[in-house]
């Protein structure tokens, strides 16, 4: 049997890179909340547990403890930071409350190995860089743990009972921060005896068997928006069950340049899949007319999307299964203890599904990360440029013509936009920012263009660098690259006389302008 690893969340704001630097070292690992019944953690099959960190101190009333019955049942278990403080606090160790948070780097003092931190090489100042991040402090490690680390601040940073193979570290191995981190993670692994058998290759194996199994003969339906996680999800689903797929591509007129023909060389002249691709063009155009609010906006294209859907769906006769391209991250957010420990998601959720067609869901992404994902694209063939796509909002180019949406407006913006694609992948920086994009602004301006007066619209440029969406900073791109594409903006996209460049972080803007 494969291994699997379960990592108890506690709330901490890391518990995802927990699992995923688990995952990077071959072994599968899942989140489960700290409410999960212990009956169920203890019948899970799991090799190893992993109790996170948390923002609770043990001593609050209502801290979230881990049962007994869990330390005490012989399954090898790591305690990371608010993990280590709960396992110290009841099995008999002697744990004090912070009266200030320790946060930041720290540098441990070895004493001692026990497997733990076996090959955990000190610095040249003879001590070991780690980030810290804890309030309640181990004084004394419960009786059988042997202390094998210390901080200035922290007497107990590490401790292991190896003959029970309990392990325990007050800092965080999972944070880039912590530079040998993933040793700590293997050497824990390893003493756990489990095995690297979770890969790429391996997970395509068995959610091929595993979408076979659940649809049988069925027809299944996908809503396809050229975007990483419904682009993957098709190609997965049509690798298991080919021709029962069948792909609805609306095209709502709101895409950028060459998107609604990448999306159909791809899948229906690549692929060969089944693919509906329905122009609604004109119904969304129609519907958007006189409207500027942003928030009418998202509402109307919303409302339609699911209009078009259930023309289309209901022509294809009935279909029992809908795929979706739920991620991980989507998954552990509605698990967690006391709110989501992961912050990662994008809001308003303009692409969902008409609330009275009932669809069993095929959800075969739902254990992977958002990197995953990307690998296993990349393993079904599927091209780069759909693989590395950029975030793109459900409502598209509506919000970014702001204020009334017409048809000429959108071609404007396409075509300038297509310009900062275009130059910003030549700079070799499409990876390295987050998004970045052009807006139409609702105004115009003065210029001088040969020997005449302009008065045209302006182009704002927006580039921004960010982990999750949630906050994000404007990217600095070179001076070089702003000019060349302003010049190429006022040169090529009659129309506009001026471009800016948007300096502003999120918060207090947002990345989109409406
Ligand atoms: P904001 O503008 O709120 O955007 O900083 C955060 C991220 O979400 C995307 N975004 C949307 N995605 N429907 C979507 O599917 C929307 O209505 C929407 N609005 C913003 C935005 O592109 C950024 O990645």
């Amino acid at each position: 049997m494969p291994s699997r690893v379960a990592i108890l969340d506690f709330g901490g704001q890391y518990t995802q890179l927990i699992a995923r630097r688990i995952r990077e070292l071959g072994v599968y690992s899942e989140i489960l909340p700290c409410t999960e019944p212990v009956e169920r953690l203890l019948g899970g099959g799991y090799t190893a547990i992993v109790l996170s960190g948390g923002p609770s101190s043990v001593y609050e009333d209502d801290a979230p403890l881990p049962d007994k019955r869990l330390l005490e049942s012989g399954i090898p278990l790591l305690g990371i930071c608010y993990g280590m403080q709960a396992m110290g606090y009841l099995m008999g160790g002697h744990v004090v409350p912070a009266s200030v948070r320790e946060y930041g780097k720290a540098h441990l003092r070895l004493l001692g190995r026990e497997g733990l931190l076996e090959g955990v090489q000190p610095e040249a100042d003879g001590l070991v860089t780690v980030w810290m991040s804890h309030g309640d402090t181990v004084l004394t490690p419960p009786p059988g743990f042997t202390s094998l680390a210390a901080t200035d601040n922290c007497p107990v940073a590490a401790m292991a009972d190896p003959a029970r193979r309990i392990f325990a570290v007050q800092f965080h191995p999972e944070v880039a921060h912590t530079p040998q981190g993933k040793t700590v993670l293997k050497n824990f692994l390893d003493a756990a005896g489990a095995t690297a058998d979770w890969s790429m290759p391996s997970f395509v194996d068995s959610a091929v068997d595993g979408i076979r199994r659940q649809v049988g003969k069925d027809p299944v339906l996908c809503a396809l928006s050229g975007g990483v996680d419904s682009s993957v999800v098709a190609a997965l689903i049509h690798r298991a069950v080919g021709d029962q797929l069948t792909c609805l591509f609306v095209d709502n007129g709101l895409l950028r340049k060459g998107e609604v023909d990448g999306v159909v060389r791809t899948f229906r002249d690549a692929f060969k899949m089944n693919l509906i691709h329905v122009d609604a063009n004109k119904r969304f155009i129609e519907k958007l007319e006189g409207i500027s609010d942003p928030e009418v906006k998202r509402k109307t294209i919303g409302a339609e999307f699911i209009a078009v859907f259930e023309d289309e769906a209901r022509k294809l006769g009935h279909i029992p299964w809908l795929a979706q391209g739920t991620l991980y991250p989507d998954v552990i957010e509605s698990v967690s203890f006391k709110g989501p420990s992961a912050t990662i998601k994008t809001h308003h959720n303009v692409g969902g599904l008409p609330p009275n067609m009932r669809f069993k869901l095929v959800e075969p992404l739902r254990e992977l990360f958002k990197d995953e994902v990307r690998e296993l694209g990349a393993l079904l063939g599927l091209p780069d440029e759909i693989i590395w796509r950029q975030p793109f909002p459900g409502p598209g180019l509506a919000i970014r013509v702001l204020g009334d949406v017409t048809e000429e407006r959108l071609a404007l913006l396409r075509e300038a936009d297509a310009i900062v694609q275009e130059e910003v992948r030549h700079a070799g920086l499409e990876r390295q920012v987050w998004q970045a994009f052009a807006v139409l602004l609702p105004i115009r301006t003065v210029g001088v263009m040969g020997d005449f007066r302009t008065y045209a619209q302006v182009i704002a440029l927006r580039a921004v660098t960010s982990l999750d969406a949630m906050t994000a900073d404007w990217a600095r791109l070179p001076y070089d690259l702003l000019g060349k594409i302003s010049s190429r903006i006022i040169n090529e996209v009659k129309g506009v006389n001026r471009v800016v460049y948007d300096i502003s972080s999120k918060p207090p803007s947002t990345i989109e302008w409406e």
